[in-house]
């Protein structure tokens, strides 16, 4: 047997899992506050951390991370709803995406968020645009699209052709098509050029490249910037075992770059921030599931779970992301099951598949699992990221999976998504 499937991630003892309906994700509000202390004593002082909600927008996990001190980054109305209910006062959120109708700006300049990122000189206008309608003024981070991608990113987001960012050459050839306007002024720079970097050589390089970009772009537009959002990059396991990467160096390296480029940062002018989604979150949750089907098709045992990729990495299904290899627990996590244990099962290679009507929806080709049969519990660890808010919900139309919370050993919140149809309002 494996050492993983030896030594399961702990379930929470007051949920009697085996009680639970499954499909259901299980969040651990300590678990948050673990990984927000970690990645705070990464980062340089003074500096500003905001919690992309796009990660995962759970009220409770945005209200533990908004009472440790952290901003909400939001990108929809539904982010923008999140971090309202989860009591975020507008002056903390960042709004951020690279297209927004007009109606969004709207609904987020009447719920009082005065605080924007934008991405072209277009967004800058229309931002303008809706501040006036409103009778108020706004300021916007200019999000920039520098000219090289960086490396070991999981997944880069800029340095090639994007919807992100206004390029760093068009800025520093027309910085006046990018300072501010009547309503909109520019507050600073909003860098995010990778994501999931788990090497802290490598993560340190992103931030080195955002810095000389902030630098340079600082002396092109020649005006104050108050605030320099460095974006993140910090990995974490997603989907297996696994624990939160280290960046034991990074604060020291940092604050030595940003003393040489931006002086003045440790008196907050300007103010540096950096972005987190998955780092803050992946390791508070695992997804309970139970198996529905064992079969064998032509030659392969084939397992079939309650739930798939309409839970659980549908951005795969949708090839944004790498095909998932979870890693399964094993059955009856060991706590939960009747004294004294079963003996261990040797794993051998299965199909791990979800129950939609697709073949999309198959987790893993072959995957190690002990025997199991319909009805077992197996659990995917690390996956309070990306997990059910980066999922094909709809798709097929099984309901949503519960989504159980825990601080300590209470169960604070248990409940589920539902999706109505609603008239339309226009
Ligand atoms: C602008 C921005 N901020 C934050 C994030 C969150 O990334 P992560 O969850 O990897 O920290 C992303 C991810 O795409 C992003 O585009």
């Amino acid at each position: 047997m494996s050492e993983t499937l030896n030594h399961p991630a702990p379930l929470h003892a007051p949920l009697a899992p085996h009680g639970v309906s499954t499909p259901a994700y299980l969040y651990d509000l300590d678990r948050v506050r673990q990984a927000h202390h970690k990645l705070r004593s990464w980062l340089p002082e003074p500096s500003d951390l905001y919690y992309s909600l796009k990660a995962n927008p759970h009220p409770d996990v945005v209200a533990t991370l908004h009472a440790l001190g952290c901003r909400a980054e939001v990108s929809s109305p539904g982010e923008l709803d999140a971090a309202l209910t989860a009591d975020v006062p507008p002056a903390d959120i960042l709004y951020t995406g690279p297209g927004k109708r007009d109606e969004d700006i709207d609904r987020a300049l009447a719920a009082g968020v005065r605080d924007f990122a934008v991405d072209s000189t277009w967004g800058i206008n229309q931002l303008d645009r809706a501040a006036a309608r409103h009778g108020t003024n706004v300021t916007y981070l200019l999000r920039v699209n520098p000219g090289g991608g960086s490396r070991g990113a999981g997944l880069r987001m800029t340095g090639d052709p994007s919807a992100f960012g206004a390029d760093a050459d068009h800025i520093t050839a027309h910085p006046e098509h990018y300072t501010g306007r009547d309503h909109a002024r520019l507050d600073g720079l909003h860098l995010y050029l990778a994501t999931n970097i788990t090497e802290e050589q490598a993560l340190g390089d992103s931030f080195s490249e955002a810095i000389t970009v902030a630098q340079t772009l600082h002396q092109a537009l020649n005006v104050p910037l108050r605030t320099v959002d460095l974006g993140g990059g910090f990995g974490a396991p997603y989907a297996r075992e696994g624990e939160l990467p280290t960046y034991p160096g990074l604060a020291d390296r940092l604050a030595d770059e940003l003393d040489e480029a931006l002086p003045g940062w440790r008196q907050n002018a300007p103010r540096v921030a950096f972005e987190s989604g998955r780092y803050l979150t992946a390791t508070c949750g695992q997804l309970l599931t139970r198996v529905l089907d064992v079969k064998n098709s032509h030659g392969q045992r084939v397992v079939v779970l309650d739930t798939g990729i309409n839970h659980l990495g549908g951005m795969a299904g949708m090839r944004r992301v790498p095909p998932l290899n979870p890693h399964l627990l094993g059955p009856n996590p060991p706590h939960t099951r009747p004294t004294p244990a079963p003996p261990a099962e040797t794993p051998t290679p299965a199909m791990i598949c979800g129950p939609l009507c697709t073949p999309l929806d198959m987790w893993a080709r072959s995957h190690p699992l002990p025997d199991v049969s319909p009805g077992d519990l197996l659990a995917v660890p690390n996956t309070g990221a990306y997990g059910l808010h980066a999922s094909l919900v709809l798709f097929l139309g099984h309901p949503a999976p519960l989504e159980v919370v825990t601080d300590g050993d209470q169960v604070v919140r248990s409940d589920r998504l539902t999706f109505t149809r609603s008239p339309s309002d226009t």
